[in-house]
């Protein structure tokens, strides 16, 4: 069942991956923006991961900002002080390099990011999360749709066909995607998490997503969820989860038996056999 599960993700992520690497070239700065930048910035929204752009071209010259666009690492690598700074107020997380990228759709960012500064309200001001505290009715809400119990509203695939159960450990889930057990503090918490979801910019997520966007209603019971798995995470990182410990080890060294147990009998029939035909030689010499 998860079998089936899988592999038609990755035939539709196959398909779709192709529309991505073309869209990343010839399209309209807004719609370029919305793709690949919301994730960690806002226009007047407050800082997520990266900071908020709002007034960015007083900040710093357009050719300056043109070039880090295009290249965020190399500007840092050139001990850049201003970009050091920044870096620094980022909490040392560096900017990725956007695929397809070039100095012509840089500068049409750059001109995007000043007009809507002059707006009253951007576009881009950011999705706006409501504080209110968790509830554990959130948390609940967010582990079905995380485990497809509930599907998504936009109809995409449930997280467990590529992100293992964040409280289940290593056991349980796909693993095409990584761990998020940390992913909540990784970016930036309720609001930078928040964010991220709503328009994930990293390769995979944003192919799965961008034509099956997680609704707005659905992001703080997920955010609410992977908050959830950071603090028991951090539990049993302190030492208050020894069973649910004991159980994950006495599981994986099963299952890690299991597999020696199949890989070696197969290794040990042949190393019996050999010597059993060595002391057949020996006997007949
Ligand atoms: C994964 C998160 C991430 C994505 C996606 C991202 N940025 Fe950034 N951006 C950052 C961070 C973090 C910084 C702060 C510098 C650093 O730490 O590298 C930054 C800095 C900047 C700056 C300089 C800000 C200042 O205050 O001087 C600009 C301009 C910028 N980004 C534009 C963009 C644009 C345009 C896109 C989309 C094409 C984009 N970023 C995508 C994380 C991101
Ligand atoms: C088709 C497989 C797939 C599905 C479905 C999927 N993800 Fe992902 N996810 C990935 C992959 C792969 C990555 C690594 C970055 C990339 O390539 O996009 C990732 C990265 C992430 C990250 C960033 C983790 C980090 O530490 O940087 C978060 C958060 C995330 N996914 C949340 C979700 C949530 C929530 C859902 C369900 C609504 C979901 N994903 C569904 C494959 C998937």
């Amino acid at each position: 069942m998860r079998g089936n599960g899988l592999c038609a993700v990755h035939l539709w992520l196959a398909a779709v991956s192709g529309v991505v690497a073309v869209s990343a070239r010839a399209q309209d700065p807004a719609a370029y923006f919305k793709q690949n930048c919301v994730s960690c910035h806002t226009i007047g929204g407050g800082r997520l991961v990266g900071p908020d752009l709002k007034d960015v071209t007083t900040r710093q010259s357009k050719e300056w900002l043109a070039k880090f666009i295009r290249d965020p690492q190399a500007v840092i690598a050139s001990g850049d002080a201003y970009a050091k700074k920044i870096l620094g107020e980022a909490g040392g997380v560096v900017m990725p390099a956007i695929p397809g990228m070039t100095d012509a759709v840089a500068r049409s960012l750059v001109d995007l990011i000043e007009s809507e500064s002059a707006l009253a309200q951007s576009q881009f001001k950011g999705v706006q999360v409501s504080d209110r505290p968790f509830l554990p009715a959130d948390v609940e809400q967010g582990h079905a749709l995380f485990t497809g119990h509930v599907p998504l509203k936009n109809r995409g695939p449930a997280c467990l066909s590529c992100h293992a159960l964040p409280e289940a450990g290593a056991l349980g889930g796909g693993t095409l995607g990584p761990d998020l057990t940390k992913a909540y503090e990784r970016l930036g918490g309720r609001k930078g998490l928040s964010g991220w979801l709503s328009a994930p910019a990293t390769p995979t997520m944003q192919a799965v997503f961008k034509s099956a966007p997680i609704d707005s209603e659905e992001i703080l019971p997920l955010v609410a969820c992977l908050q959830e798995a950071a603090r028991n995470n951090a539990a049993v990182a302190a030492g208050h989860g020894r069973l649910a410990f004991v159980i994950t080890g006495t599981a994986l060294a099963v299952a890690g038996l299991v597999l020696m147990n199949r890989i070696w009998r197969g290794r040990l029939r042949g190393i019996r056999s050999l010597l059993v035909e060595n002391t057949r030689t020996q006997g007949d010499a």
